[in-house]
């Protein structure tokens, strides 16, 4: 029986525990051309007894970014500041991966620079609204990649990932999740495509399983983690016969021999445990907690060996010395969501180590 405070492997590297940071946009990257801050580095440093930090989602490429102030890995610039923060993790002996996520279909042209207009799988509209700078505002109908749009896609996330190792990052983690861009090409919906990339499963999983291999290619697929949120209607999603496409995706990515597989369980909680079969590497679970946030008993689920690893967001938002809390019991204390995106430090550095608490 596996327990959470053990060592495991995840890919090249040995995370000191099983508790993991799940991925938490914050919209506070401030810094020159979407760069992150000093701040940041004092956030994600504080948290780096996590056995892995997986960052915020960041922008592999500037079409890619789909809310205001969220840091991208695609400049010089941005590559020279993410240093701080790598630096600071790994003072700290933590490991930390980069959460690479392409907004596709759901991102704004009042993001992107001369007004862009976002990309997807098809030119299908979104229901909902984005979050963009000016307040909430519909989706628009995405341009359609075309053939060559889909290469140059793919070689801005390889060259993010290599952006991300010459950063310090550890790895990386590609979103293919919250319909976000990998998640429209799984999608029933918002892929409508009738060439290679689209019609049955094995066209739908065909651009995740591509961006894979290259990533894997770019920087060693023992340094690649891929995210997903099977079932999640987030962004206007629906996905039709979700097991046959989520077991296709594992058997496919399986041999590759990436990192880890991190699973965001939906209300399908049958398919967390087929995917467990399908998967002979690393499994990360983000359980599902409907009108809850993932807790201390999800721990169990390490002990059961239904996974891994376990990644926990809110608490760790509220909690940066979550894993010694975990330890004792508690206590925890609790999230401030409505400052969870954008804004200063407070709802952001100033959470309290049980230490400090019990100093005061
Ligand atoms: C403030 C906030 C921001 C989030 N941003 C991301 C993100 O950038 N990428 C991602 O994959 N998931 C994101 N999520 C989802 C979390 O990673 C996690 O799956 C979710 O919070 C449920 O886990 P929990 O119950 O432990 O919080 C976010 C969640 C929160 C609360």
């Amino acid at each position: 029986m596996s327990h959470a405070f053990e060592p495991v492997t995840i890919g090249r590297y040995t995370a000191r525990n099983r508790v993991v940071m799940a991925p938490m946009t914050r919209n506070r990257a401030y810094g020159p051309g979407a760069s992150p801050t000093e701040l940041m580095a004092t956030y994600y440093a504080q948290r780096a007894d996590a056995g892995l930090i997986i960052t915020e989602s960041t922008q592999p490429s500037p079409i890619g970014q789909g809310f205001p102030n969220t840091p991208g890995l695609h400049s010089p610039e941005q590559v020279e500041a993410w240093r701080s923060v790598t630096a600071a993790v790994h003072e700290r002996g933590g490991l930390i991966f980069a959460q690479l996520m392409h907004a596709g279909r759901v991102g704004h042209p009042s993001l992107h620079e001369e007004r862009a207009v976002p990309v997807g799988p098809s030119p299908v509209r979104a229901i909902g609204t984005v979050f963009t700078m000016d307040g909430p505002q519909e989706f628009v109908t995405p341009l359609p990649l075309d053939q060559a749009g889909i290469r140059e896609t793919v070689a801005d996330f390889a060259a993010a990932a290599r952006n991300a190792i010459a950063a310090g990052f550890d790895g990386v983690e590609l979103h293919g999740g919250s319909g976000f861009l990998l998640h429209q090409f799984l999608s029933t919906n918002a892929n409508q495509r009738d060439d290679e990339w689209g019609g049955g499963v094995l066209g739908r999983i065909r651009f995740v399983v591509e961006l894979a291999e290259a990533v894997a290619d770019a920087v060693g697929a023992d340094r690649l983690g891929l995210r997903v949120t099977p079932g999640a209607p987030y962004n206007d999603i629906v996905e039709d016969g979700l097991h046959d496409t989520y077991l296709a995706l594992a058997d496919a990515l399986d041999p590759l021999g990436l990192a880890y597989l991190h699973v965001s369980e939906g209300s399908d909680t049958e398919l967390a445990g087929r995917l467990r079969k399908h998967w002979n590497g690393t499994l990360i679970l983000n359980p599902y907690t409907p009108d809850a946030h993932t807790g201390p008993e999800s721990l169990k689920l390490i002990e059961s060996g239904a996974a891994d690893l376990v990644s926990f967001g809110a608490l760790f938002m509220a909690n940066p010395d979550l894993p010694h809390r975990l330890r004792l019991g508690g206590p925890f204390t609790a999230p401030d969501h409505s400052r969870a995106y954008g804004g200063d430090h407070e709802g952001y550095t100033d959470y309290p180590t049980l230490s400090a608490e019990s100093a005061a």
